[in-house]
């Protein structure tokens, strides 16, 4: 056991107190690690709020969550109704509701500006592959996490988009029916699937999410956090404190820049909660203020907004877009056995892929694919840290055209997500397609395309200007 330490002498109570408490639980260690001793690099601009930001949401949706849950009943013939009580007669009920409903889309805007300061910034290279890898999976969490929670107010489309994306599983060749039947707990989505979807929103998902998100803070405070220049600034410390030249405490500092950030954010909170909780449609989907109906398909079915950019990926794959699959994997295939320097071992291993590729492309069918392809979309950030060759991280000293490239990039991805909420159409599919093709050669050429250029040098110290 550790030595007790003892107050010093005159100590006020609170001091004796802290002491007390001290030689039982690291409380003082724990503050001045994580708070007051932490050293954040200076010149942290706005793209850092996002991630208390982030933190910021998941605790409104905690607090709101277990508010709805003392009202809502999970129950196929109940929940509507529910909800409607909750939105008309539990005192305050309605607000609860609504900071719930809009804080979904929110922690997704809050989310998806997170990963793409990681992107811009190189936040993912070394040392701080972790912190990525933990943010990805924070990220599917989510997803299933409002997927499930979409379920749970029983409207139209709650039932016909959890009936939509259920029967996906069908798709998978073999064990598909049988794993659509898992998930639903019935041959229809019914009450077993409302239960089920009850019990991993409001507690299973939630407290993976949770544990996630500790190990992310943890993972970000062993290698320190990155800045918009990209440097390490734990290089260059004070050799008599120890402390990096370019850190500053994380509190009082950025306790108070991120509080500016909580400012902006909860004034177009609640200027979306009281003004337009239903955001056009696109927060609060119209159909789903009718009670769920198996016998009514809605004419349209769109997931909500965050999800579309990936619907639209999963309906891009078609027939000839499996055929446009083919055309690459071999010419990829011949490119790296004429181009590429392997072995002849390898050479003959490369091949042997393609063909089994090629064969199993044409074995199952498009909606397979399509499956696939959505999945694969998200998947495809767990390796970003190794895809990325750039000897420098931030964007700022990268060749000029990069800008143009993470441009492109955002757009396309907004196409995508546009095209998600439209019906199908013949044009649609084909921009659909090309955008697909895009987002994965964005990713997938990342080792070639993030070596070439001219980089700018990097400066010794973070660029600083006081403000
Ligand atoms: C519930 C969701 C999340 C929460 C609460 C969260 C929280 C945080 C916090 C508080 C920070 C430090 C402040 C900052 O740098 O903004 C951070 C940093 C970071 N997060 Fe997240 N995060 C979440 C999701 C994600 C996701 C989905 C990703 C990526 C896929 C991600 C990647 C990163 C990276 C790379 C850093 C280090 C950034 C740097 O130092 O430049 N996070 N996160």
């Amino acid at each position: 056991m550790a030595e007790f330490k003892q107050a010093p002498a005159g100590a006020s109570v609170a001091e004796q107190a802290m002491t007390w408490v001290d030689n039982r639980f690291p409380a003082t260690k724990l503050y001045k690690e994580h708070m007051s001793e932490y050293y954040a690099p200076k010149a942290q601009n706005f793209w850092y709020f996002f991630g208390s930001l982030a933190l910021l949401v998941l605790v409104i949706q905690i607090v709101t969550g277990i508010f709805l849950v003392m009202h809502y009943k999970p129950d196929a013939a109940l929940a509507f109704a529910s909800v409607e009580y909750i939105m008309r007669d539990v005192p305050w009920g309605w607000l609860i509701r609504y900071m719930h409903s809009t804080g979904a889309s929110a922690f997704f805007i809050v989310v998806y500006l997170h990963m793409w300061r990681g992107l811009i910034y190189g936040s993912y290279q070394k040392p701080r592959e972790l912190i990525w890898i933990f943010g990805v999976a924070i990220f599917l969490c989510l997803m299933a996490e409002a997927f499930m929670g979409y379920l749970l107010p029983w409207g139209q489309m709650s039932f016909w988009g959890a009936q939509v994306i259920i029967n996906l599983f069908a798709a998978i060749p073999f064990i598909g029916p049988d794993l659509a039947l898992l998930i639903r707990g019935d041959y229809v989505v019914g009450d077993a699937t409302l239960n089920r979807f009850f019990a991993f929103h409001v507690i299973a998902v939630p407290l993976v999410l949770i544990g996630l998100v500790v190990a992310h803070i943890i993972a970000l405070h062993e290698v320190g956090s990155n800045n918009p220049d990209g440097i390490e600034i734990k290089e260059k410390k004070d050799p008599k404190t120890g402390i990096p030249l370019d850190g500053i405490p994380f509190h009082p500092y950025y306790t108070v820049h991120d509080l500016i950030g909580v400012g902006v954010f909860l004034f177009l909170f609640s200027a979306i909660v009281f003004f337009a909780p239903e955001m056009g449609g696109y927060f609060l989907e119209y159909n789903n203020f009718i009670p769920a109906d198996a016998l009514k398909t809605p004419a349209h079915i769109a997931p909500v907004w965050y999800f579309t950019p990936y619907y639209s990926m999963l309906r891009a794959v078609t027939d000839q877009m499996v055929y446009v699959f083919v055309g690459i994997v071999a010419i990829g295939a011949v490119l790296a056995v004429l181009r590429g320097r392997l072995s002849g071992v390898m050479k003959v291993g490369v091949l042997v892929a393609a063909i089994v590729v090629i064969a199993l492309l044409m074995a199952f069918d498009a909606k397979f694919w399509g499956v696939v392809v959505m999945g694969l979309a998200v998947m495809i950030l767990f390796p970003l840290p190794w895809l990325d060759k750039s000897p420098v991280k931030s964007i700022r000293y990268r060749p000029g055209w990069n800008k143009w490239l993470y441009g492109i990039f955002v757009v396309n991805f907004l196409v995508l997500g546009y095209l998600g909420i439209k019906p199908p159409s013949d044009i649609g599919t084909l921009v659909s397609q090309i955008g697909t093709l895009f987002y994965f050669g964005f990713f997938l050429l990342m080792p070639w395309w993030s070596r070439i250029g001219t980089f700018k040098p990097v400066p010794e110290r973070v660029t600083f200007h006081a403000h």
